[in-house]
């Protein structure tokens, strides 16, 4: 089979890549798994990963013609990953309109213009709920976004859900933690500081907290994620039912907490390089934000999540030698 990754040069769109061909096959279906023959990953750029199943093709998801050039006829699974993150929505309203809501709706036309329903996975977030929210999100909890991305998040998993209740595709949309610790250069996301503040001291840098320690997040290592992404894919569709998005586990971690686990895996030097700066716009935006939840239903449906947070920083520092300044 064929698969298309869009976003497939990003953080998580290289993981997933990487996991799926280093697997070199992947299941449906139960015990049905298939050959993966080749693999597009669509992006504005290309990445780094090389494979010779890879393809990269360079452009715009806004563009409804280059997104029905990635389909070929043994295409059978999308993952789509292609988005502006939330800080770069919301200070680009339009580019966000474009790029979350046209992408998604140019791809679900063009997955239903194939000879029959698609896989097709959706990157939702849990942006997708904001305001005034119960103590704990559970699965019955309505979305209220509060922000440019969660809303376009949640009308793509609209869409996903109405294009396979039609029988156009097989969707299905999983609302992602934010993905702690996240390596490379600080994003657009406006979670941004709960990865920057391990990352960045543990390469010797400096970094501002722009939150209170006591800002509590709801986070799973991008190791979970991958796995839990892999997992949702495969997941037969009459698992779903009629309810095509889910709440990924995660755990609930204060920034203070996030900051102790640094100190038990590295000691307590890179804590002088942490400077609590509240910043107001990033604090408006996260305390819209949830931070606990009762994933009932994604736990019953075999998805996991991290064992705690120090293990989450230990990861990193495992699968990122070469971005730890010294220990
Ligand atoms: N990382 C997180 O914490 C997190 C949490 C919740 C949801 N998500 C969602 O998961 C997905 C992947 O996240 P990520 O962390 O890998 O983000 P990322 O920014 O690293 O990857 C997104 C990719 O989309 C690409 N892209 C942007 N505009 C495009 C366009 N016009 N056409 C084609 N490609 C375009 C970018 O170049 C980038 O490579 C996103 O949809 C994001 O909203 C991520």
């Amino acid at each position: 089979m064929h698969m298309i990754v869009t976003g497939g040069a990003g953080f998580l769109g290289q993981q997933c890549i990487a996991r799926l061909l280093q697997a070199e096959s992947f299941a449906l279906a139960p015990e049905a798994a298939q050959p993966i023959r080749a693999l597009t990953a669509f992006d504005v750029v290309e990445g780094d990963y090389q494979h010779p199943k890879l393809r990269y093709v360079v452009g715009d998801i806004a563009d409804p013609h280059q997104v029905s050039a990635l389909f070929r006829d043994d295409t059978a699974a999308i993952i789509h990953l292609a988005a502006v993150v939330s800080g770069t929505a919301e200070a680009n309203f339009d580019l966000g309109m474009r790029v979350n809501l046209d992408g998604i709706r140019n791809l679900l036309q063009a997955a239903r213009a194939q000879a029959k329903p698609i896989r097709l996975l959706f990157a939702s977030s849990i942006a997708v709920f904001g305001g005034e929210l119960p103590e704990v999100v559970r699965d019955e909890t309505t979305p209220t976004p509060q922000g440019s991305y969660g809303i376009q998040k949640y009308i793509g998993e609209q869409l996903v859900q109405d294009y396979s209740r039609k029988g156009f595709i097989d969707g299905r949309s999983v609302r992602i933690p934010t993905v702690v610790v996240r390596p490379g250069k600080p994003n657009g996301a406006a979670s941004g500081f709960a990865s920057n503040i391990i990352r960045e001291p543990l390469a010797g840098r400096r970094v501002v907290l722009p939150v209170d320690p006591a800002t509590a997040m709801w986070v799973a290592s991008p190791r979970a994620v991958v796995t839990m992404l892999m997992h949702a894919l495969s997941l037969a569709p009459e698992l779903w039912g009629w309810n095509r998005a889910i709440n990924l586990p995660g755990l609930t971690v204060t920034m203070h907490e996030e900051i102790a686990a640094l100190a038990k895996v590295a000691g307590q030097e890179p804590l002088s390089l942490i400077e609590q700066r509240p910043d107001p716009s990033i604090l408006r935006l996260v305390n819209t934000w949830a931070s606990r939840f009762d994933t009932a239903r994604a736990l019953a449906m075999g998805f996991t999540a991290d064992d705690d947070v120090e293990a989450i920083v230990r990861a990193y520092v495992e699968d990122h030698p070469e971005a730890i300044h010294k220990l």
